[in-house]
């Protein structure tokens, strides 16, 4: 079995001045808040008495933490990691996330996301002979150390559906969504939970304008959903019903289970007919306090791609193209509305730049990220990548390229993690387990086929573990004002 460590390098000649076992690393995260900090007080009396000068800081000004397996040709490098997950775990430790300013945070500790989605996976359990793979998807995830997985809430009207039609449930695709919100609990993972679909894929708005036209409604658009009062009353409906459902797997409601990271009221949602924004935003402020007075406890997000809109002229350079300022969203005025928690983006620049893979594409992401993180600071809340990825059909597309971008996120989210910014989160798009291609996007990584991702992964995932368990020792010591760590952690300060 192949050896893993962590080198913690800080000096600038990048010598390796400790080497933990990740095992030991791990440990020291997941024994906080008891007595972790104990042990990162060691290790800094350890380095103030050592040659080196600076905490983790390299050259670009990273924390620079090098994973090494020593220990050859494993296929499934990510698998013999041991992230020190104590299935065991009590429920003391299992706590709601909450925000505080800018940054997620469990039990008063940071909690910085590296995340993915798998939007099926309620389909995938509600059929006895593919539930397993909701397991053992969840097992693959937390063997890179992923913590938080964007899945649908919703399936209207279609195959399988969980709504069949307004306020009609299906008992069995229920039970399904509850097997996978206590099966994400198992593995340690929590939930982003979107409500309903802009697109048709799984009902979507389309199935509501349907269902309002078959009650014998004057509907003459899709965006009738936005605005028509019936309409939003069966999405209220939904909302209420998912937000109170009590998982009869574990007895434990929606509304207070904290295996559910946050709510999403739709996922991308675009009212074309009304480019101002106007129909869009009102619908968001009613929904998001719909929302909150049901469950005043979990984050809420809205679910837009990201687009700037009419209301900051001067941010629309930014967008991929003209015609996404008249989708009817406006990112910054959109996330004003009272309710709503955190930012949440995409990034897709294959679908919205051009087909065929370039330079500009890896271009695009640095400054669509960079903007909406310094919105976000603006905005004064936490901002997540709630999708991203790269189509295998694409052209120009292979495997190093599909590294690379999911590397530029990585980098870019961290730039702004490390000075203590919005950057909180990214959700790749998306992980499949095995045998399931027959779902395949395009977008699919299967972790055991892709050993170069599954690296890049666990790699942003032990980087963001480190981090916050500085960080949150830290917090506790912070009456120790300008020492090294203080010095990494603020490093403009
Ligand atoms: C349906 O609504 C449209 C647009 O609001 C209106 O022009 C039309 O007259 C209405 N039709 C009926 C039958 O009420
Ligand atoms: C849930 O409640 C039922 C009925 O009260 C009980 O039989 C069952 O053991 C409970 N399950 C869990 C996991 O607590
Ligand atoms: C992969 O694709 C990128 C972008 O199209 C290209 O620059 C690179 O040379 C390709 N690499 C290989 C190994 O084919």
């Amino acid at each position: 079995m192949p050896q893993t460590s962590i080198y913690i390098a800080w000096d600038k000649k990048k010598e390796a001045c400790l080497k933990i076992p990740l095992n030991m690393a791990t440990n020291i995260y997941y024994l906080l808040p008891n007595f972790g900090f104990l042990l990162l007080a060691a290790l800094m009396i350890f380095t103030q008495h050592s040659s080196c000068n600076h905490v983790g800081v390299s050259e670009d000004g990273y924390l620079e933490t090098l994973v090494e397996s020593s220990g050859s040709e494993d296929p499934l490098p990510y698998s013999t990691r041991n992230y020190g997950i104590n299935h065991d775990f009590g429920d003391d430790e299992w706590k709601m996330v909450g925000k505080k300013g800018k940054q997620f945070i469990v039990n008063d500790q940071p909690f910085y996301v590296n995340g993915f989605n798998t939007y099926w996976l309620m389909v995938l359990a509600a059929d006895q002979s593919t539930r397993g793979k909701v397991t053992e998807l969840f097992q693959q995830a937390s063997s890179v150390g992923l913590t938080v997985c964007r899945t649908w809430a919703f399936n209207d009207g279609q195959w399988r559906a969980l709504q069949k039609s307004p306020s009609v449930y299906d008992e069995e695709v229920f039970k399904a969504l509850d097997f996978v919100v206590s099966e994400a609990k198992k593995h340690k993972i929590r939930l982003i939970l979107p409500l309903v679909n802009n697109w048709d894929a799984y009902g979507g708005k389309a199935q509501y304008v349907k269902w309002g036209k078959d009650a014998g409604l004057n509907l003459t658009s899709n965006d009738d959903f936005f605005s028509n009062p019936t309409l939003k009353s069966y999405y209220k409906a939904h909302v209420k019903t998912v937000l109170t459902r009590v998982n009869t797997l574990t007895n434990v409601s929606y509304k207070d289970d904290p295996t559910i990271f946050a709510w999403e009221l739709m996922n991308e949602p675009r009212c074309e007919s009304d480019p101002s924004g106007n129909k869009l935003q009102a619908w968001i402020q009613e929904m998001a306090v719909y929302v909150k007075s049901i469950d005043p406890n979990h984050l809420l997000e809205i679910g837009v791609e990201g687009f700037y809109g009419p209301s900051k002229p001067d941010r629309v350079q930014f967008n991929p193209n003209t015609y996404a300022q008249q989708v009817g969203t406006d990112f910054i005025r959109n996330h004003q509305a009272l309710g709503v928690d955190f930012a949440s983006v995409h990034i897709y620049a294959d679908s919205w730049i051009s087909q065929s893979i370039s330079d500009a594409h890896i271009q695009f992401v640095k400054s669509w990220m960079q903007a909406h993180i310094e919105d976000a600071e603006t905005l004064g809340m936490p901002v997540v990548f709630g999708e991203f990825g790269v189509s295998a059909k694409d052209g120009g597309y292979n495997s190093s390229f599909r590294d690379t971008f999911i590397s530029t996120v990585y980098k870019t989210v961290l730039d702004s993690t490390r000075k203590g910014g919005s950057g909180s989160g990214t959700f790749v798009w998306q992980l499949f387990p095995e045998g399931t291609d027959y779902m395949d996007d395009g977008y699919a990584i299967v972790l055991s086929r892709s050993p170069s991702t599954s690296n890049i992964i666990s790699l942003q995932s032990t980087r963001l573990m480190i981090f916050n368990s500085l960080c949150s020792w830290n917090c506790r010591w912070s009456c120790r004002k300008k020492n090294a760590l203080h010095h990494f952690l603020f490093p403009d300060e």
